[in-house]
């Protein structure tokens, strides 16, 4: 029988990361800190958010809310094309921090590669590396980078990121991702890893499939008395990512860590990864979408 035991996950600098945190996509503000409370009390330690999902304010309400002790908490957030460069990336920290309420980010990463804009990216880059050094963030990384940007980025860089947070759910598994971070020593970090990008409303296409009414994840979490998402995060942990499930409904926040009392067998997770189409569902980290780019991030 596979150990049920996740083990914590130790970054190339040593910091160590819970298998699973709550993810705040989409988590309306209003509802945000209550779900981030929840959460906490009933175990999560990690907290994924980022300053376009414009609720980090609420992140750190819940936090403080919680009763649980700050420094037992990993938060993570991220910063947006429109701050990167020296002197914006410095004031996003400082924005960022702010609106959290904290003075020390655990984990801060560049939300996007900015294909047109690559110089940018890497200042922004150099300024967190700085921040590392200072002590002011403890873990740095990426997110949305596929293997060619991770090229670009540590030709002209000295700290290989900690993690590079992806799309990552059964139907689009990136594994050409996953090899190029394995190779560096970069986490891989998966968004969506229940595959809400697959059904979420919105600009993504209409011509996506749910990932989480796939019959053969019902198959397999079926014959373990589980659920789908379940199986699904089972699946992100047993190979070694970082998953960060959404929700705002506190059953759901409940079920998502409900996850240490069953494995998925060799096979099992064989048959997950065959069900990738290839296809992403979210956006494309090549394309320059300066519409999105340029948006502004308010201040603290
Ligand atoms: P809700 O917040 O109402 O629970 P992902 O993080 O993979 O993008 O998935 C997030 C989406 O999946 C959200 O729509 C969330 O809605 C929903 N969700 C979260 N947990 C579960 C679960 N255990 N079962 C079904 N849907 C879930």
């Amino acid at each position: 029988m596979p150990t049920t035991t996740i083990d914590d996950l130790i970054l190339n600098n040593g910091v160590t990361l819970p298998p699973i945190g709550l993810g705040v996509f989409q988590s309306p503000p209003a509802e945000t800190s209550a779900a981030v409370a929840t959460a906490l009390e009933l175990g999560y330690r990690h907290v994924d958010t980022a300053a376009a999902y414009a609720n980090e304010r609420e992140v750190g309400e819940g936090i403080r809310a919680s009763g649980v002790a700050r420094d037992d908490i990993i938060i993570e957030t991220k910063v947006w094309p429109s701050d990167y460069g020296r002197d914006e990336t410095r004031h996003a920290f400082d924005k960022a921090a702010a609106k959290l309420g904290v003075d020390r980010i655990d984990v801060l990463i560049l939300h996007q590669p900015a294909p047109a804009g690559f110089d940018r990216t890497v200042a922004a880059y150099l300024v967190l590396q700085q921040l590392l050094a200072d002590g002011a963030v403890r873990a740095i990384g990426v997110s949305n980078f596929m293997p060619q940007h991770l090229d670009r980025l540590l030709a002209e860089v000295d700290v290989v990121p900690q993690l590079n947070q992806v799309e990552l759910h059964p139907y689009f598994a990136q594994p050409e991702v996953q090899a190029a971070d394995a190779r560096h020593g970069i986490l891989t970090q998966a968004w969506s890893p229940i595959g809400g990008i697959t059904f979420y409303p919105g600009p993504w296409g209409d011509d996506r499939r749910s990932v989480l009414a796939d019959p053969t994840i019902a198959e397999i979490a079926a014959a373990h008395g589980k659920s789908p998402a379940q199986v699904m995060l089972r699946w992100g942990m047993q190979q070694g990512r970082s998953v960060i499930p959404k929700s705002t409904n506190p059953a759901r926040i409940a079920e998502n860590l409900a996850v240490f009392d069953f494995a998925l067998s060799a096979d099992e997770l064989a048959t997950i990864d065959a069900l990738d189409t290839g296809r992403r569902s979210g956006p494309d980290p090549d394309s320059a979408r300066t519409d999105l780019f340029d948006r502004v991030i308010p201040e603290a």
